[in-house]
């Protein structure tokens, strides 16, 4: 009788033991089981022949709620019939204007609006993968992307015809059909559609159209900055659509629920984990085209919003704001992102009540991924068996200064030790692929490391540093050298650096990020070698960067150097640039300041680095 007392006491007491001892020992069960389900459901669609893709998933959604609001778009809304039946008739159009069939690429170029979600999803019923490429980039950086995905059809928003028109002549001589979504265009070379979709037939595309594609076949193209050169197109397999798709509900997303998608659809964020989350889940959508942080709460109330995604940067944003009465004011309970500060998150919480922040780390292309599913603050996620069964990684020695995994006598790396900062490297296996880029095999072999801690093993080297304690949670640090994170975006320094060097004046560029108090990220800055006899030109440097780079990649801050420090591998030394930063008073090189109103580079007084350190000057 006593044993049986003790026990079923014992028993009883368990969780509180595991409570005490294994804190998370109750997230990580939940967390693997959740995990555990997805990864059985997607095994489950490889097995079906043919394979049940997102398009399926999307036809059985319609068909069990077809009058449910699929998406809000300012004040209209489409439910999920009005999507299907928009995006047969794209499909419709361009089966018989281009005469498409299953595996032609076709690159979109289009804002965040419903016609982008039913054009991409008109393509994939025609079995079409689409490059998703972003609107903010223009002429030599635009064609680099559309030309590596190998699309021969691009599709684009009416009010982006201007950018379309800039490279039309490079269009033509490649023989790529152009078509702009409105109703007419007088300019030879681009055709408008708008009218064709409106005149098609809404009837629904039959399964055989696409029925090649299996779920290893590429169902997109996601442009990623890399560590080098100009944007990659990232192959996105329906296997990795699936996989991101479950993040909505491995972070308890039901269908029930109102995502509010803000960040742009042509990143994995808003396309893979919003969008197609969404379609999975089968709940309702509120798009925007911007972010804007006024207007947040307000989109959030009206529409009853329940989950938000977020980045760093607008968490910022969003605490920036004049405090309001109403701050807590909203039915949102969850939010999803990456990059978020400690201390922001923490302002966050207090302000605007308690939501749930789930806080991720993967890359579009990478093989590797981290989620937050406990309370912690500041963490990017857990080590956890299933982690280390299903996606092994290892965190390795880093050199910052020769920017490369530190090696042993016998050339091999040395893991670092708990606590201790490193690179995040992935095992490139059967279960966690690294597919590479579309069109560059030097870039994809530079992602991949071997003999990392046995003689021809192969690693994807995410390019991230990152720290794990002593509890198994896992904290980013930072980026690698050649690139680094502004607004949002990742910007790499060699394609910046290249563009610098146009200018006449210009011999050298070094581009590197600076910290500025208060903002998420780095600034752009470049120290710069001028050519013999030549004077630094503030307004030319100022209107080349402006033809070939968004805003976010321009450097904001100069630096004149008479020579550049190189390492033992000639590879220009950044480390010392980055802690100098740009105050005027540490660095005796002649320093400017890029003007956007004025269009030119304007000497970087101690009086303009005050307005600038104390956000009298937005940046
Ligand atoms: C939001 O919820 C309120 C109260 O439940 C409801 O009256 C209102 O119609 C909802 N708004 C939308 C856009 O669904
Ligand atoms: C994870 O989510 C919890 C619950 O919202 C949040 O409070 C915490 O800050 C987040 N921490 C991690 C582990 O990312």
């Amino acid at each position: 009788m006593y044993i049986w007392f003790t026990l079923l006491a014992g028993l009883a007491l368990l969780p509180a033991l595991l409570k005490t001892f294994f804190p998370y020992f109750f997230h990580d069960l939940i967390y693997i089981y959740k995990a555990l389900g997805f990864g059985i459901r997607l095994n489950k669609y490889k097995r079906k022949t043919p394979f049940y893709s997102v398009v399926d998933c999307f036809l059985d959604a319609v068909r069990k709620h077809p009058q449910k609001i699929f998406i809000h778009f300012e004040d209209q809304t489409y439910s999920y019939a009005d999507v299907d039946r928009e995006s047969n008739k794209v499909a419709n159009a361009l089966r018989t204007v281009a005469a498409l069939k299953e595996g032609d690429t076709v690159a979109l170029f289009l804002g965040n609006e419903p016609c982008f979600v039913w054009t991409w999803l008109g393509l994939a019923k025609l079995g079409c993968p689409a490059a998703l490429l972003n609107f903010n980039i223009r002429s030599k950086s635009l064609l680099h992307c559309f030309s590596c995905c190998g699309a021969n059809v691009l599709i684009a928003a009416a009010e982006l015809r201007d950018a379309v028109e800039e490279i039309l002549p490079a269009l033509k001589e490649k023989g790529i059909t152009v078509y702009l979504l409105s109703d007419e265009c007088s300019t030879d070379g681009i055709k408008s559609i708008s009218q064709k979709i409106a005149e098609a037939s809404d009837k629904p595309l039959s399964p055989s159209l696409r029925s090649n594609i299996h779920i290893r076949s590429t169902a997109l193209y996601i442009y990623t900055s890399g560590t080098t050169g100009l944007p990659k197109a990232a192959y996105v397999t329906h296997e990795r659509v699936w996989a991101a798709s479950f993040i909505q509900g491995v972070t308890g997303v039901t269908s029930e629920d109102i995502f509010y998608i803000n960040l742009p659809l042509y990143h994995s964020a808003g396309f893979l984990i919003g969008l197609i989350g969404s379609i999975e889940r089968g709940n309702t959508i509120v798009l925007r085209r911007k972010f804007s942080a006024t207007q947040f709460w307000d989109d959030c109330r009206k529409y009853n919003i329940t989950v938000m995604q977020y980045i760093g940067e607008t968490m910022r944003y969003l605490c920036n704001t004049p405090k309001k009465d109403n701050d807590r004011d909203h039915k949102v309970k969850i939010a999803i992102g990456n990059g978020v500060r400690a201390d922001i998150w923490k302002e966050f919480l207090n302000r605007f009540g308690e939501i749930h922040v789930r806080e991720l780390y993967a890359a579009t292309e990478g093989n590797v991924g981290f989620i937050n599913y406990t309370s912690k603050v500041g963490v990017i996620g857990r080590v956890n068996i299933l982690s280390k069964i299903f996606f092994p990684f290892a965190l390795i020695k880093f050199d910052i200064e020769k920017e490369e995994p530190v090696r042993n006598s016998e050339g091999l790396c040395i893991p670092a030790g708990k606590d201790e900062v490193g690179l995040l490297v992935g095992k490139i296996t059967r279960h966690s692929p690294f597919v590479g880029y579309a069109g560059n095999k030097q870039q994809t072999e530079k992602k991949r490391l071997s003999n990392v801690f046995v003689k021809g093993d192969l690693y994807f080297n995410s390019g991230d540093l990152l720290r794990i304690d002593h509890d198994n949670f896992v904290y980013f640090q930072d980026r690698v050298g050649d690139t680094f994170r502004w607004k949002g975006e990742n910007v790499a320094t060699t394609e910046v650096a290249d563009i610098l060097t146009m200018v006449d004046c210009i011999e050298e560029a070094n581009v590197y990020g600076v910290k500025v108090e208060g903002h998420e990220g780095r600034i752009g800055m470049a120290a710069l070698k001028l050519r013999e006899g030549k004077e630094f030109d503030c307004v030319t440097t100022c209107s080349v960067l402006a033809n070939y780079l968004p805003v976010y990649a321009r450097p904001r801050f100069i630096r004149i150097q008479n020579s550049f420090e190189v390492t033992g591998t000639f590879k220009i030394k950044k480390v010392k640039l980055v802690e100098e930063g740009f105050d005027p008073r540490l660095i005796q090189d002649p320093l400017y300041f890029l003007d956007l109103t004025q269009k030119k580079y304007i000497p970087l007084t101690q009086e303009l680095y005050k307005s600038i350190t104390s956000h009298d000057i937005k940046l």
